[in-house]
């Protein structure tokens, strides 16, 4: 898509949205790093107004919100519980908590009728996971998980190669990839907050890439492997003194047995010596895709994608098209997607169902299961009810 047509896709949306009635009302639950890029964004919805804030730390989201921003309207509370509970109105939350905050939130704002944007990866368990769904159920309302490569046009282009059939029958995917020298420091590397290292940070992201597009097939059973030789040496953290406090994992592998007989070979790394664990490859009976790694993987796809295949007897290797971001940006079409869904009832809105990453989140807790127990684990993906 042109700039061109993009931005007059954008004006027209905007368009749309100054035509309603009253103003789409958000709360952020938690200031930290990335709830820059969701009030960044909201900011920019000429629909929507941030009427609340919380955070833990006391005066944090006054702070950002009051004096980062300018927004001296917005509410700001200490938890999730005190802004919902004193928000009746709320549209949306965005819940932007590390990740061992991210259960409870979520529940109990779909339980109080508030539709959620919840930030990746899902949760810390399959169990809390299940909980956010059942919430979910019982709510009747919209929950998006925040994966916004699912956003990126080459992403849903990579979707559309596979399910095109134009690989045949999918029989082993290759992905992972991750960065040589990225431990991010902050809440990440902590046990009891981020709770889950490079594999739940940015491996959520490479699984959700290939899981996605061959359509979410279930896992069967799991071969895992974690490590943490990086993280606790001092000259491989940004800070030398976050060694200290590193509790996690900053590298994971798998091979992961997927139902149609499919073999899924994962690796992720935060710090590692080569520049790349590999290429994302996705084989088929009658292609194959290579979707080249890139430097700090965030899960988005560089230009580079090829397909190999025959024509008429001879091998060919065919460049395919990058389609490039655009805008508006991947974190606006994320939010986007739940506002329209939820609040303008469009059906067609994306949204990242909890239905697909509650799989993502079973691999990664297998991943950790089996690294502990040493062997092979199966996985089982428990039925909501
Ligand atoms: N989608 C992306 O691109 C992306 C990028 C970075 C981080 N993330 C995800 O966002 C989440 C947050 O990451 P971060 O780097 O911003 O973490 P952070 O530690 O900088 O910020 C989290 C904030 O939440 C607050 N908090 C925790 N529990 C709370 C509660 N119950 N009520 C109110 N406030 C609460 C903390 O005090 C903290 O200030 C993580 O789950 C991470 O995986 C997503």
């Amino acid at each position: 898509m042109s700039d061109k047509v993009l931005s007059q896709f954008k004006q027209e949306e905007i368009k749309e949205e100054v035509k309603r009635e009253r103003k789409v009302k958000v709360g952020i639950i938690g200031t930290g790093g990335i709830a820059f890029s969701h009030i960044d964004n909201y900011l920019d919805m000429p629909d929507v107004e941030i009427v609340a804030a919380a955070d833990l730390i006391p005066t944090k989201a006054e702070s950002i919100m009051h004096r980062h921003y300018g927004q001296p309207q917005v509410r700001c509370y200490h938890d999730h519980k005190e802004l919902i509970d004193n928000e009746p109105d709320l549209d949306v939350v965005s819940i932007c908590t590390y990740n061992s905050q991210h259960a409870e939130p979520a529940i109990y704002a779909l339980d109080h009728g508030i539709n959620v944007v919840l930030e990746k990866p899902f949760a810390l368990t399959v169990e809390e996971a299940v909980e956010v769904m059942k919430a979910e159920k019982r709510s009747g309302k919209v929950l998006s998980i925040g994966f916004q490569p699912r956003y990126d046009y080459s992403v849903q282009y990579v979707k559309q190669i596979v399910q095109s059939g134009v690989l045949g029958k999918i029989y082993y995917v290759q992905t992972g990839g991750g960065r040589q020298h990225g431990i991010p420091g902050g809440t990440f590397i902590e046990k009891d907050k981020g709770g889950i290292g490079a594999l739940g940070d940015i491996g959520c992201y490479s699984l959700d890439l290939v899981l996605n597009a061959l359509g979410y097939p279930k896992p069967l059973t799991v071969t895992g492997y974690v490590s943490d030789f990086f993280g606790k040496r001092p000259q491989f953290n940004e800070f030398p003194e976050d060694a200290e406090r590193f509790g996690v994992d900053d590298f994971g592998a798998a091979f992961i047995r997927l139902e149609g007989d499919i073999i899924l070979d994962f690796r992720i790394s935060w710090a590692m010596h080569p520049d790349t664990p590999g290429d994302t490859i996705i084989m088929g009976t009658e292609g194959a895709l290579r979707i080249p790694s890139c430097d700090c993987w965030n899960g988005t796809i560089e230009p580079g994608l090829k397909l190999y295949h025959d024509v008429a007897g001879k091998r060919v290797e065919t460049p395919l098209p990058y389609i490039p971001k655009g805008s508006p940006t991947l974190f606006y079409r994320k939010l986007r997607g739940v506002i329209d869904r939820a609040v303008y009832g469009k059906e067609d809105a994306m949204i990242v169902p909890s239905s697909e990453i509650i799989i993502n989140q079973a691999i990664i807790n297998a991943i950790l299961d089996s690294a502990k127990l040493g062997r092979e684990v199966e996985v089982k993906i428990p039925e909501i009810d």
